[in-house]
């Protein structure tokens, strides 16, 4: 039973609330436990199209927790950020697309882990930040290579070099985030965002991700093979046949997922 997270599903949806208000949902061990096991549940759920991840309270995250940080010697940071890491590799690489909501402050681990969502929606009080330095630290859960290859490698060094926190709007004009919606709109924007992509063939969505994800990592040349590889897959499921089909007859798809 999870203790800092929340997790239900609607209609394919599956939706992550980071649940430690008091502290602005800072991130400890048991936290990340218990998204390690939560993400394991979802990638093994066939029923489930999309994943939402977002805050209760008024914070998305402030950070890894920085009482637990601040006991530690090098070789516990060591582990400390290979765990965080990993589970934010996982995330990044489970086979749904995955949504950062971000309702508050999303700073050092928080934007750590908006970013390694596919994508991010802000609500208009959203702030940004990579505020490590300030602490005495460099971000420690892939923050520096995730930042530089959504905002640049010149203004990923002015966030972390100054530690500044940024809004909504600059969010945008960067590309760290790519929505942004008044507060009180910002679950249901994402939500339909959520439906609008469940709606289409599943192994499709899963295998652009695959031909974006993979082909972000090589060069063009490789990366155009990558996509040849994912597009001809396609084609051995129900619902490209149905997709088609659907178009031919002028008629919605009903897709299976097979
Ligand atoms: N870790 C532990 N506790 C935290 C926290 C964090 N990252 N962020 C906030 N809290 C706690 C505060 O200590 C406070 O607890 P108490 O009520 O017991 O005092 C509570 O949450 C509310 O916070 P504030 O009173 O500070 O709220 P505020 O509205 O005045 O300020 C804030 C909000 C600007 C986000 C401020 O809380 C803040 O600066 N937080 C820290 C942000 C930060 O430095 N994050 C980076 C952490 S290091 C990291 O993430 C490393 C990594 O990459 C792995």
């Amino acid at each position: 039973m999870a203790e800092y997270i929340l997790y239900h599903t609607t209609d394919g949806v599956g939706t992550l609330t980071l649940n430690r208000p008091k502290v602005l949902n800072a991130i400890n061990y048991d936290l990340l436990r218990e998204l390690d096991s939560l993400l394991d549940e979802i990638a093994a759920d066939d029923s489930l199209r999309v994943l939402l991840l977002t805050g209760s309270g008024k914070a998305f995250a402030a950070g890894a927790d920085i009482a637990q940080q601040a006991v530690m010697d090098p070789a516990e940071a060591e582990d400390w950020g290979k765990f965080g890491s990993g589970i934010f590799r996982k995330l990044e690489l489970l086979p749904i697309p995955t949504i950062a909501v971000v309702n508050g402050y999303a700073l050092g681990g928080g934007c750590e882990m908006a970013m390694a969502c596919d994508l991010i929606l802000a609500g208009e009080k959203a702030k940004f930040g990579q505020p490590e330095t300030g602490l005495g630290i460099t971000p420690g859960f892939s923050g520096t290579q995730r930042l530089l290859r959504r905002v640049g490698v010149s203004k990923a060094k002015e966030l972390i070099y100054t530690g500044r926190m940024i809004d909504a709007q600059e969010a945008i004009q960067l590309g760290l985030a790519d929505h942004v919606y008044p507060d009180d709109q910002l679950q249901e924007e994402a939500l339909a965002m959520a439906k609008k992509i469940a709606g289409n063939a599943p192994a499709a969505v899963r295998y652009a991700k695959c031909a974006i994800n993979e082909g972000a990592q090589t060069d063009i040349d490789a990366a155009i093979a990558i996509e040849n590889k994912w597009f001809a897959k396609c084609f051995a499921t129900e619902d490209q046949k149905e997709g088609m089909q659907a178009f031919l007859e002028k008629r919605k798809a009903e897709f299976h997922n097979r």
